[in-house]
């Protein structure tokens, strides 16, 4: 059975689909859905299945205009052919509650769609921050626990380093890091919370109303620009970005909002993992983002000296020489990390492993191996 929270998740991000015709812009994003509610309704269908009941609260901007009904209709649609993952037997039923949106809300919208889009920091000119967003096209491949431990080795190394966690349904950054605590907030100027010596930002670290908030607005469609203009960030030398598992949509945001990110590919070696990492990779033949190159994790597991190749091998290098000839420039394997169990079982205590519990680098095969992929990184090409 499916977690009734990632239902609700999966869902508005279905209903980021679903356009205002009026505003040619997607009700999520205009702050129209207020609530979603999925609750099992404890009874079954005529064919046996489970049922939800979805029940989706939607704020119009003026009640019983004549485009309400094709905005009801898309979203009933949404929710109706929903399939939950890995629950196919289990049917959705939505509840549409329209209402229209409080006056002050709808001033305000009006003027956020009037204004002129914040800027963020790191698209000014002459930024001296170098950004690495570590993309990957398969979930799981080690994306955070590669984003985690090169920010840890990037801040231990002396350098300013800042971290955002993009993945915004899957974030995992501030469990790597053991944050608990919550960004301090000085008049709405946002404050990252420093872990292990880098600066961090997550939508995991919003709980509660706090996490309604942003879920309820048009910030989760725009979470990456939220967080880099409403998070003081002053400048710092390295920013990473963990991104969410995928090919595309992203790394598209990535390029738009930061033009000097450069995209790491992360991939594991088996043949499976590298064709989509490669395509992972390809989206910088459609938006001016540079690929900086390749790491391969979970590529031997060392046992008595000898390293046994249990995920296969060639990975790795195989998505590095395929970029390069796509992309027309070196795309190089940077590193290739050991599986190791205790990469896991740190991450699990909140430390990246390339840490002492002192927070200084580790003298392992594993910190090593990160410095050195932090040095290649820092290399001007
Ligand atoms: N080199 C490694 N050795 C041992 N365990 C690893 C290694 N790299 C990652 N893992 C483990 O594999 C799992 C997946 O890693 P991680 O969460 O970093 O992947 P991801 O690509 O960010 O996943 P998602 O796509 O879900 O965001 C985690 O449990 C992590 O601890
Ligand atoms: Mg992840």
């Amino acid at each position: 059975m499916n977690d009734i929270h990632t239902i609700e998740a999966n869902i508005f991000e279905r209903l980021s689909h679903v356009i205002d015709p009026e505003l040619g812009r997607s009700v999520t994003d205009l702050g129209m859905i207020t609530s979603i509610e999925a609750v099992p309704s404890g009874t079954v269908n005529e064919n046996g299945d489970g049922i939800i009941d979805v029940t989706v609260h939607v704020e119009l901007t003026v009640k019983d205009c004549p485009l309400s009904e094709t905005i009801t209709n898309q979203i009933n649609g949404a929710v109706r052919s929903y399939v939950a993952p890995g629950s196919p037997n289990v049917t959705l039923v939505p509840h549409i509650e329209v209402s229209s949106m409080p006056q002050d809300k709808l001033t305000s919208l009006v003027q956020t769609l009037k204004a002129e889009r914040r800027q963020n920091p790191f698209s000014k000119p002459g930024i001296k921050t170098r950004i690495f967003a570590i993309a990957s096209g398969k979930g799981g491949v080690g994306k955070s626990s590669v984003t985690a431990n090169l920010a840890a080795t990037f801040a231990a190394l002396g350098y300013d380093t800042a971290a955002i966690d993009a993945d915004i349904y899957g974030f995992s950054l501030p469990r790597l890091f053991g944050v608990h605590t919550q960004p301090t907030n000085l008049n709405g100027m946002l404050m990252p919370v420093t872990a292990w010596g880098v600066k961090l930002i997550s939508i995991g670290m919003f709980a509660g109303a706090d996490r309604a908030i942003l879920w309820r607005g048009p910030r989760l469609q725009r979470s990456l620009e939220q967080f880099l203009s409403d998070v003081w960030w002053g400048e710092p030398d390295v920013l990473l970005l963990d991104l969410a598992p995928g090919t595309g949509d992203m790394a598209i945001s990535v390029a738009q909002a930061l033009p000097n990110a450069e995209l790491v590919v992360v991939t594991t070696p088996q043949p499976s993992a590298s064709d989509i990492a490669v395509r992972s990779g390809l989206v910088a033949l459609q938006v001016p983002m540079k690929v900086r190159g390749v790491v391969e994790n979970m590529s031997y597991y060392e046992h008595k000296g000898e390293k046994l190749r249990i995920f296969g091998e060639g990975g790795g290098q195989r998505v590095s020489e395929q970029l390069t000839a796509a992309l027309g420039h070196d795309v190089p394997l940077m590193a290739q990390l050991p599986l190791m169990p205790e990469l896991r079982e740190t991450g699990e205590e909140g430390r990246p492993a390339v840490l002492t519990p002192e927070g200084a680098l580790a003298s392992t095969p594993l910190a090593d191996e990160f410095t050195s992929l932090a040095q290649q990184l820092m290399e001007l090409h």
